[in-house]
């Protein structure tokens, strides 16, 4: 399985026809890792000018080279969208990462920042993971949320051999301090504990009888959250939360009552985390207590919180086998939901527990009983989107716009990359000019992907030289619909999000 660190030479080709030209406005696509790929056999076609074309007819009309997943629907209403990832999918899978960046404005890491991978011992910290995160987002232009930095699980082995009364708030606070300080302004929102509520253990204000509990009692919760504070003061501080959307008013009641007591302690808590692991089979029970769970949403924003669905996805395990009645069974319950929570006007944003059914955790957790692999998310296994998908569109672009921009627009973050690319239509030919600069002589792949991350076409596999390129792709054969031009090296990978519409 490639990683970061493997990446496969492209092999020296012909020259492409270059010529210099002026570079416009990047839409960075890129990795700071090497990025892996593989060896395509490549013919290498002329890329001459053809004779100039008067037939206007067929000029197809160019929509914008812009955006059109779900967070541009989001972002609209001052919302967003994104969803839970991780490295390795990101590394290992284009068509993956394609559709990531098309229908995201935010990522959460769902591992590179838990204690079990970024703590290897108590003393030292393993930073790697979660900086490609952190560094592939902002090259592709996403926010960053942090995940989590408090919780009873994903501990790692020697906690609970070395974390006793007299060193826990320490531990506690330098993990905190560390890695919030190193993250400092680049992390949208830090889901700083999680899951802390858990009345079945009966202990007192309904806490989980947690390793955290135990050994600091409640005021791990308030350390935790000062901490984060002290360490990143621009970061949204969430707490993160699960099971309040039904009747287990106890599970809610404790949850709400915490939050208040952290209110009233001025601790520095901007968000409440909900996650949103919904199921099909609780359908009925939804939609008796809708009311209930607005009026929970409601009280939470009573308290001057935001709050964000983090982790939704829609376990499907009660539905029948066939695929179509799934899919319909399960946009259903994302379209219920929505209805819910999209008109709560303190809900600033949406993240789905992975992006597509080939990478959800459900199929590990909770498997079906007839071994079909689970189908939560808003895209299929092959990228194509789902009722669930069209069902996130609708409210998106149905509910009301939010007071205040919840993200920043991330492309002004965007640092200037090294590498740009950009695709400008000829308005009399179907072709496109693609331009792109290299800062050094580099082993470049330049090629035409389908919207589910396929080949369309090799344009360029070859060495060029450090400054401006330009090739031409004559885009008469291809079908209307996305396209992603993708220039890629063993250092780089930058894309154009191209629209044909003939
Ligand atoms: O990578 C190792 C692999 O090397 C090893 O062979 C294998 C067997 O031990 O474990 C693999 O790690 C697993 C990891 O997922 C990656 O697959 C861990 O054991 C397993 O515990 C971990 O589960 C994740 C869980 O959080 C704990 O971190 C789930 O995938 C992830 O979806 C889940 O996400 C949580 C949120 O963080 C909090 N809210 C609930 C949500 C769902 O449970």
């Amino acid at each position: 399985m490639p990683t970061r660190r493997d990446f496969i030479k492209v092999a020296a080709g012909t020259a492409v026809g270059t010529s210099m030209c002026a570079v416009l406005a990047e839409d960075v696509f890129a990795m700071t890792e090497q990025d892996t790929f593989e060896q395509d056999s490549f013919e290498q076609d002329s890329f001459e000018q053809d004779s100039f074309e008067q037939d206007s007819s067929k000029i197809p009309s160019h929509a914008a080279f812009g955006l059109d997943g779900l967070h541009g629907e989001a972002a609209k209403k001052k919302m967003f969208f994104g969803s839970a990832t991780s490295e390795n999918r990101i590394i290992t899978d284009i068509p993956y990462r394609t559709a990531l960046v098309r229908e995201s404005g935010i990522i959460v890491p769902e591992y590179e920042m838990k204690w079990d991978i970024m703590r290897p011992s108590a003393t030292t910290y393993n930073f790697a993971d979660a900086d490609f995160m952190i560094n592939f987002a902002r090259q592709n232009g996403l926010a960053v949320r942090g995940h989590t930095l408090c919780w009873h699980r994903a501990l790692p082995s020697w906690f609970a051999s070395t974390a006793n009364s007299r060193n826990a708030a320490q531990l506690l606070t330098e993990h905190i301090a560390t890695v919030c300080g190193r993250y400092k302004g680049r992390i949208h929102s830090w889901d700083v504990v999680n899951e802390a509520i858990e009345p079945t253990d009966r202990q007192t204000n309904g806490l989980r009888n947690s390793p955290w509990f135990r050994l600091l009692g409640e005021s791990y919760i308030e350390t935790a959250f000062r901490a984060a504070h002290q360490a990143d003061p621009a970061s949204l501080l969430v707490y993160n939360e699960y099971g309040v959307e039904f009747d287990d008013m106890q599970r809610s009641d404790a949850i709400l009552n915490l939050l208040r007591r952290l209110k009233a302690r001025n601790v520095p808590l901007h968000a409440l985390g909900v996650q949103g692991h919904i199921r099909a089979a609780d359908k009925a029970k939804f939609a008796a207590n809708m009311q209930r769970f607005r009026t929970f949403l409601r009280d939470v924003a009573a308290l001057g919180l935001s709050i964000i669905i983090t982790e939704l996805d829609c376990d499907d395990t009660a539905l029948a086998s066939n695929i179509t009645a799934r899919d319909e069974g399960v946009g259903g319950m994302y379209g219920d939901y929505c209805s819910v929570v999209m008109n709560e006007p303190a809900v600033i944003g949406i993240i789905t527990w992975g992006l597509t059914d080939k990478y959800t955790s459900l199929n590990s957790t909770n498997p079906r009983a007839d071994r079909l692999p689970q189908r939560p998310l808003p895209l299929d296994a092959n990228m194509v989107r789902k009722n669930a998908w069209y069902a996130l569109e609708y409210w998106f672009k149905n509910t009301t716009q939010r007071p205040r921009q919840t993200i920043t627009s991330v492309a002004e973050e965007r640092i200037a990359p090294t590498h740009r690319l950009r695709c400008v239509p000829h308005t009399h030919r179907s072709e496109c000019a693609i331009q792109f600069t290299l800062e050094r002589s580099e082993d470049v792949l330049l090629r035409l992907v389908d919207v589910r991350g396929q080949d369309v076409q090799i344009l360029a596999q070859t060495r060029l030289e450090a400054g401006e390129h330009h090739v031409v792709l004559n885009y008469a054969p291809f079908p209307a619909g996305v396209y992603f031009c993708i220039l890629q090296s063993p250092s780089f990978l930058v894309s154009e999000k191209i629209l044909l519409q003939k």
